[in-house]
């Protein structure tokens, strides 16, 4: 194939702090995980414009609205056209992505960033962060129903976020080098499920229920605090903690739960669930050295991949 006309790339994150709460006020902490990343590449069409999968052999065409209206592919490249003022243009857009789905790595942000920026860029008009942030908002809004924003604005600008939802985005910077493991887990549950049983969760014990989020919003204020004054070690007993208080909002379960055990007894400085629970990913703090070791602690107890990421590393 000829060369792209332009390209466009999105990593994933993950939640370090603070999911579940956040939709209902509490702050959150998010890091870009930059290992993972969905492209999009765009070239001439052959007369319509067209997103191809080729990983999966699947393409979308631009429909009419209502017909388009399922496909966040194409959804968001409608978003795009119309923020641009542009109509359908002659163009194939290849999308690939080595994010895993459903996981809690923001694989449906990133993909819709990553067409964002190479479509907008293929029209010489290349959309802002804060452009491409309110279609990536938009879109999350028909996948997950009532999304704080957090994956979104994380993806978006690539940069660790402390976001409380509807107030102005805080970056954080990470004084010194957070070595984190990430172990996606074979099972997942939707967002939007989870998130909707907190909510009712909520809505039957009110004050029980509040208790938890703003312990919750506590730690996320505590721990931003230590990553910016460069203190990792504070950051293990939160994690534990916040895992435990995810527990008692019923979104972690006892594969979730026992890995963490697991990778704590091996010698972990914390453990939690990360997301919107019940499957999806776990993330393990640890000191550099005990990387191998605790990635086949995690592999052989039923993680089916472990990244390493280094948070906060130049
Ligand atoms: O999409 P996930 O699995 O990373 O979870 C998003 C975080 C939640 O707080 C559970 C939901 C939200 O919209 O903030």
């Amino acid at each position: 194939m000829s060369e792209p006309i332009a390209r466009g790339y999105a990593g994933g994150k993950i939640i370090l702090f603070g999911e579940h709460a956040v939709v209902h006020g509490q702050p959150a902490i998010a890091v870009p995980l930059t290992s993972i990343r969905a492209e999009a590449e765009v070239y001439p069409g052959a007369g319509d414009y067209r997103v191809v999968l080729p990983e999966l052999g699947r393409e979308f065409r631009f429909l009419q609205p209502h017909e388009g209206s399922e496909n966040g592919l194409i959804v968001t490249s409608r978003m795009v056209l119309e923020k641009l003022g542009q109509p359908e243009p002659n163009l194939m857009l290849s999308l690939r992505s080595t994010i895993p789905q459903k996981s809690g790595f923001g694989s449906g942000a990133a993909v819709s960033a990553a067409i964002g920026r190479a479509l907008s860029a293929a029209l010489g008009m290349p959309l802002s962060d804060d452009e491409l942030n309110n279609i990536v908002y938009e879109v999350e809004k028909m996948h997950h129903g009532t999304p704080s924003g957090i994956d979104n604005t994380v993806i978006c600008y690539e940069k660790p976020i402390y976001f409380v939802r509807g107030q102005q985005i805080e970056f954080i910077k990470i004084a010194r080098p957070i070595h984190l493991l990430v172990a996606n887990l074979p099972h997942s549950t939707p967002t939007k499920v989870t998130v909707s049983d907190v909510r009712f969760l909520y809505e039957k014990h009110p004050r029980r229920v509040g208790r938890i989020f703003n312990r919750i919003g506590n730690i996320s204020r505590d721990a931003r605090q230590a990553i910016e004054a460069g203190n990792v070690d504070a950051l293990g007993p939160m994690m534990n903690e916040n895992h435990r208080l995810l527990k008692r909002l019923t979104v972690s379960d006892e594969v979730m739960d026992r890995l963490c055990r697991l990778a704590l007894r091996a010698g972990a400085r914390g453990a939690k669930m990360s997301g919107g629970g019940r499957g999806g990913n776990i993330i393990v703090l640890i000191d550099k050295q005990q990387r191998g070791f605790l990635s086949d602690v995690l592999l052989k107890n039923g993680a089916s991949q472990v990244f390493h990421s280094v948070l906060g590393a130049q």
